[in-house]
């Protein structure tokens, strides 16, 4: 048998029964020891153990004889079979197993889920906005759990905390609703508090391309339903304010490092400009799963499976008050716009709404699904 793993890898004949590798090989090897063992109380002659060698030529000719004989019907029937039906399927049936193209049936474990075939959902949420992002949180994410069942939930975080950063409690909040990786932009630093727990909570992250020195990190590998997927945490620089390093190459870099040890790559591109989104969207296509928008609040409609398969949206949008200036009370930001003057924004209360983006993929396509849900 081990031969035969070895044979049928160099060769590459498609043999999935081991037909070939079993029965044949087997027959072949039965046939010929038949001339070396045979014994002449059962079979009537002797075999070269007991010193004939006479029965020898007769197997190899039967050996040879019957060999010719299978191959010649084989393809024959295989003919045939190719003329009146096709002789096999279609790369993607093959790849999607035959068990759900041809008989329409599904392996299916106790929990519901396939095991013939790799699915992987994943939620992106955006930013959330201070307690009434975290209500609308709580109140809208089970119904989400319960509709699309997600493998893999990333969050942004950096506004969960009062409008601006996070605290360790609320960092446990979200954690504890589900979340597997919240992530971050130019407001995580905001509650000094967070430095205490950034460095050693894995499941948060920061934008990756702040210079070497800042605390946190921007990357982490994550095993979630069997699978390893990376989620990258990346800033823009375009209106942004903040001296980092180039998202673009920074994602070069983690790429190359994380490459072939993962199943999927997720990242959270957070940046005001939606043209510096898009262009990183294509810049990554094919090699990011998802890239999903945050840091303006405000949710595009652009969701999309970018040419070479990446899963894009420039901004999945906020989650927190549906009547708000980006999750903020309202009176503030409109008298800064009519006065000039400096004003303390507050978190917005009141009605709530909840954006996210759903990505299901599978190793033949990516189903692409923006989601909002709203009090009315
Ligand atoms: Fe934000
Ligand atoms: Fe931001």
């Amino acid at each position: 048998m081990w031969l035969l793993f070895i044979l049928k890898n160099k060769f590459g004949y498609d043999d999935s029964l081991d037909v070939f590798g079993v029965h044949g090989v087997g027959g072949i090897l039965g046939a010929f020891l038949i001339a070396v063992f045979a014994k002449s109380e059962i079979g009537e002659v002797s075999g070269i153990i007991y010193g004939n060698f006479s029965q020898l030529v007769p197997q190899i000719i039967g050996i040879v004889a019957v060999g010719i004989y299978t191959a010649v019907l084989t393809f024959v029937i295989f003919r045939v079979v190719d003329a009146v039906v096709g002789l096999r399927v279609s790369k993607d049936e093959e790849i999607e197993g035959l068990d759900e193209r041809i008989h329409g049936e599904r392996v299916v474990n106790e929990t519901n889920k396939t095991v013939m075939e790799i699915v992987m959902k994943f939620l992106c949420i955006g930013d959330v906005i201070g307690r009434t992002g975290r209500n609308a949180l709580k109140k809208f994410l089970p119904v989400v759990l319960k509709e699309y069942s997600p493998d893999f939930i990333v969050l942004n975080g950096e506004n969960a905390a009062g409008g601006f950063g996070l605290t360790k409690k609320v960092y446990n909040e979200l954690t504890g609703l589900g979340v597997d990786v919240i992530t971050s932009g130019n407001h995580i630093f905001d509650k000094k508090e967070v430095l205490q727990f950034i460095d050693t909570e894995e499941r948060l992250l920061r934008p990756a391309n702040y210079p070497p020195g800042a605390s946190g990190k921007g990357y982490g590998i994550y095993e979630k339903s069997g699978k390893k997927v990376a989620v990258i945490n990346l800033m823009g620089r375009a209106l942004m304010g903040i001296p980092l390093d180039c998202p673009f190459r920074k994602f070069d870099e983690i790429y190359e490092k994380i490459r072939g040890n993962v199943d999927y790559i997720v990242v959270d591109f957070h940046a005001e400009a939606t043209s510096e989104k898009m262009a990183f969207g294509f810049y990554v296509d094919g090699r990011a799963d998802i890239v999903f928008g945050t840091h303006s609040h405000v949710a595009t409609a652009d969701e999309m499976i970018l040419p070479e398969g990446t899963a894009y949206i420039t901004d999945v949008g906020l989650t927190g008050a549906k009547y708000s200036v980006i999750g903020m009370k309202v009176k503030e930001p409109v008298e800064k716009f009519l006065t000039g003057m400096p004003a303390k924004y507050e978190v917005a209360k009141g009605k709530m709404i909840f954006h996210a983006l759903f990505v299901e993929k599978t190793p033949q396509k990516t189903d692409i699904k923006r989601i909002k849900l709203e009090e009315v």
